[in-house]
């Protein structure tokens, strides 16, 4: 399903492990950005931890598990999205995704999981995606909204994300409630 070319400009790629250096710097010019709301970013420290990352995605990918994938805007990593922990037996998975902060308020994320979600209907074959977003991060809800998730509750403390246990909004959407919107970027 990877790669996809959303436009001229951006894409998704998979991660190499010639990338390793780029990702670390990433996270590390975006620590409080990204640590504040997510549940993996808080243990990447060195080039090792980003090496890691980048061989467990391509095991997941390989597997048929799902991927963690850079987002790329004119051959510049700007951020990640992952499909996690596909189930198969009900056809559902879960989608994440980070921006390096500069990158923010220009539609990239809402455009990139608008083509993955067509990919992940089409290709994978799943009847459901959630995304789970701590109940106050304001900008991922408004990620889900934007792409006509519907807010199905509050999972109370349900993730450790770097200190604490946070209170977690879960969306869902459905195959046949998914219309291929393309949103412009
Ligand atoms: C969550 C996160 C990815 C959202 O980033 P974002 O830039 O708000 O999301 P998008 O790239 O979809 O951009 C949407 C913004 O661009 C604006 N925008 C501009 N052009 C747009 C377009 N064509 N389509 C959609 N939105 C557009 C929207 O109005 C919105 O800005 P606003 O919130 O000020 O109204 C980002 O805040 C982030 O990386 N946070 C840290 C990691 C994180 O929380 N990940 C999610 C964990 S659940």
């Amino acid at each position: 399903m990877l790669p996809l070319q959303i436009n001229e400009s951006l894409s998704v790629r998979l991660f190499e492990p010639a990338h390793a250096q780029l990702l670390l710097d990433l996270i590390l010019q975006n620590r409080e950005h990204l640590d504040r709301w997510l549940r993996w970013s808080g243990r990447i420290k060195t080039l090792e931890d980003a090496q890691m990352l980048i061989d467990s995605a391509s095991e997941r990918y390989l597997a048929g598990n799902g991927f963690h994938a850079g987002m790329w805007l004119d051959g510049q990593l700007v951020g990640g999205i992952a499909c996690h922990n596909i189930n198969r037996d009900s056809s559902k998975s879960e989608i994440g995704y980070w921006l390096d902060e500069q990158f923010t308020g220009r539609g990239l994320v809402t455009l990139a999981c608008s083509a993955v979600i067509t990919r992940l209907f089409r290709d994978e074959h799943l009847h459901r995606i959630e995304i789970q977003a701590a109940a106050d991060n304001v900008r991922s809800c408004a990620v889900a909204e934007r792409l006509g998730f519907q807010f199905e509750g509050i999972k109370r403390e349900s993730e450790w994300i770097t200190d604490s246990f946070r209170d977690h909004a879960l969306y869902s959407l459905l195959d046949r409630e998914w219309t291929s919107q393309v949103f412009g970027a």
